[in-house]
């Protein structure tokens, strides 16, 4: 445990987030194809390099996710990714999970692999540098959701948080309500009430440290955070938790740090801030196009982004 404390409170700086590009390389593929590329190991190393060495993103961003490709590589100057994320005090993180496959036995619905193997994959991403560590499943409203579904979804992320305590990484929690659907906003704070009980009993079963700990939920739209994300969180996450980071979930990048901020704005008990992907990437690729001479200006745009978070961090931002 007195492994992993540095990190976390790293991770949950002031005025400072994650940045999530752990997009497997399937989806970075189709990040790729949006401008016109191939998905390919040099377009992929490229683009990341473009994230990870943006002059002054440690000002904005505490952690970053990888994908385990990114981990392993280097700039084209042969500086590993992970020394460039340290000179800026950003801390690596990897994406453990194995991804969604079809749950038998449920209504249409998914389970989330990669338990096998995980606590000797765990050890080398550590060696290589990484810190913290990501998992995500995800419950689907429209498809029920299942008991089955639920629980399985609560105790695999409550085996893979002991595996990452156990080997020095913090382990985010994220069990994704999928945002989809037309059902009132009431039996989402339902599911999420029910979804999040379960968490974190089966996170007390595996003896999980909640201090130890980062969840990674969704959230709803300005109006309503105050009565039903941050209701929700309350009724259901003990203190303990040092910090909650938000996905975007597909929002546009302003309604991300809008909402951010209104989360800022009431008076909550933890650290609350975002991990983004594409509310924090979705101008960089526009701008950068796969252009070298494009690299300085995507770059300066990921700032933009970055710094507005933070500001939504601290609940001072405005539009
Ligand atoms: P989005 O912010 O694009 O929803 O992605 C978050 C995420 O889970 C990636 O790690």
């Amino acid at each position: 445990m007195t492994k992993i404390i540095s990190s976390y409170k790293t991770i949950a700086s002031p005025g400072r987030g994650i940045l999530a590009i752990d997009e497997s390389n399937a989806t970075c593929g189709k990040r790729l194809a949006s401008i016109g590329l191939d998905n390919t190991e040099t377009n992929r190393q490229a683009y990341r390099q473009l994230l990870l060495t943006t002059p002054g993103l440690g000002d904005y961003i505490s952690g970053a996710i990888l994908f385990e490709e990114t981990l392993y590589q280097s700039t084209t100057d042969g500086k590993k990714f992970v020394d460039c994320l340290r000179e800026e005090n950003i801390v690596p993180g990897i994406k453990v999970d194995k991804g969604l496959v079809p749950l038998p036995g449920s209504n249409n619905e998914s389970w989330c692999q990669g338990l096998d193997g995980l606590a000797s994959r765990s050890t080398e991403y550590y060696k290589q540098g990484a810190r913290f560590a990501k998992w995500r499943t995800v419950v689907s409203i429209p498809c029920g959701p299942s008991a089955l579904a639920v629980k399985e979804a609560a105790w695999g992320l409550a085996r893979y948080a002991a595996i990452s305590q156990d080997n020095g990484l913090v382990p985010i929690v994220e069990p994704e309500i999928l945002l989809d659907g037309d059902h009132p906003i009431e039996r989402t704070l339902e599911v999420a009430e029910k979804v999040w009980s379960e968490v974190f009993f089966y996170l007390a079963e595996n003896n999980v440290v909640l201090e130890g700990i980062l969840l990674k939920p969704s959230m709803a739209s300005p109006e309503t955070i105050a009565k039903y994300t941050l209701t929700m969180l309350k009724r259901r996450v003990p203190p303990a938790v040092p910090g909650i980071m938000f996905l975007s979930g597909g929002q546009s990048e302003v309604e991300a740090t809008l909402n951010l901020n209104a989360m800022n704005q009431a008076p909550n008990p933890w650290h609350v801030s975002f991990s983004y992907a594409r509310a924090l990437q979705n101008t960089v690729l526009k701008t950068w196009q796969g252009r070298p001479e494009n690299t300085e200006a995507a770059q300066k745009s990921l700032l933009v982004r970055a710094k507005a978070n933070s500001l939504a961090q601290l609940g001072k931002y405005s539009a």
